[in-house]
């Protein structure tokens, strides 16, 4: 099973890129590839760029690997109620890439984490929304509420017990439907 975990996040500390590490980790005898937004760093969708040069071939160098994946899990980082600058930008570049949808209805774990108690609620509600407009088939949710109290970054993992058995859960579902489309 090919695993593709996507942080919607540019920070070099992210900490939904260490959720969604963690996600990725408890999904045995699975092919992992972990990316970030710096993984494809454009230009500000602009119409003109757009006409002048076509879409970047980064926006391409991630379609494929959502078509190459079998599975994707994907922590958002919420800046002001919604998407990072960076995700956006990702976002409606791949969105104007002709004739696929972004996320190609590959099984998705949509998930989102944050330092304060809402654990980024405002942008897996906003993407919860949209994705599958795009070809999201959004199998399940989950946020981390209140990060640096429910994540251990030295040990890699979620501290809270609650919070961890949930995500296991999650996993689990995600996997199975995986397995079952591989019949
Ligand atoms: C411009 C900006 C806006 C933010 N807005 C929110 C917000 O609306 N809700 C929230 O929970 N956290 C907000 N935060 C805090 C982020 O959740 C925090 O920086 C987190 O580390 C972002 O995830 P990342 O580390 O994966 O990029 C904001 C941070 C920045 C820099």
């Amino acid at each position: 099973m090919k695993i593709l975990a996507i942080a919607g996040s540019n920070s070099e500390t992210s900490i939904n890129k260490f959720l969604v590490s963690y996600a990725s980790s408890l999904i045995e005898n699975a092919e992992v590839e972990i990316v970030d937004m710096n993984d494809f760093e454009m230009p500000i969708y602009k119409h003109q760029r757009e006409a002048e040069s076509g879409v970047p071939q980064e926006a391409h160098d991630f379609a494929a690997k959502i078509d190459g994946a079998d599975v994707l899990l994907i922590s958002l980082s919420e800046h002001n109620g919604t998407y990072s600058t960076a995700f956006k930008n990702v976002f409606d570049w791949t969105s104007r890439i002709k004739d696929r949808a972004v996320w190609n209805q590959v099984p998705m774990l949509l998930m989102a984490t944050a330092p304060g108690g809402r654990g980024g609620l405002g942008v897996l509600e906003a993407a919860e929304k949209r994705f599958p407009l795009h070809g999201g088939n959004i199998v399940d949710t989950f946020t981390l509420p209140f990060f640096n109290d429910n994540f251990d970054k030295s040990a890699q993992k979620i501290s809270n017990e609650e919070k961890d058995s949930e995500l296991k859960e999650k996993i689990q579902k995600i996997s199975a439907i995986e397995s079952i489309l591989e019949k």
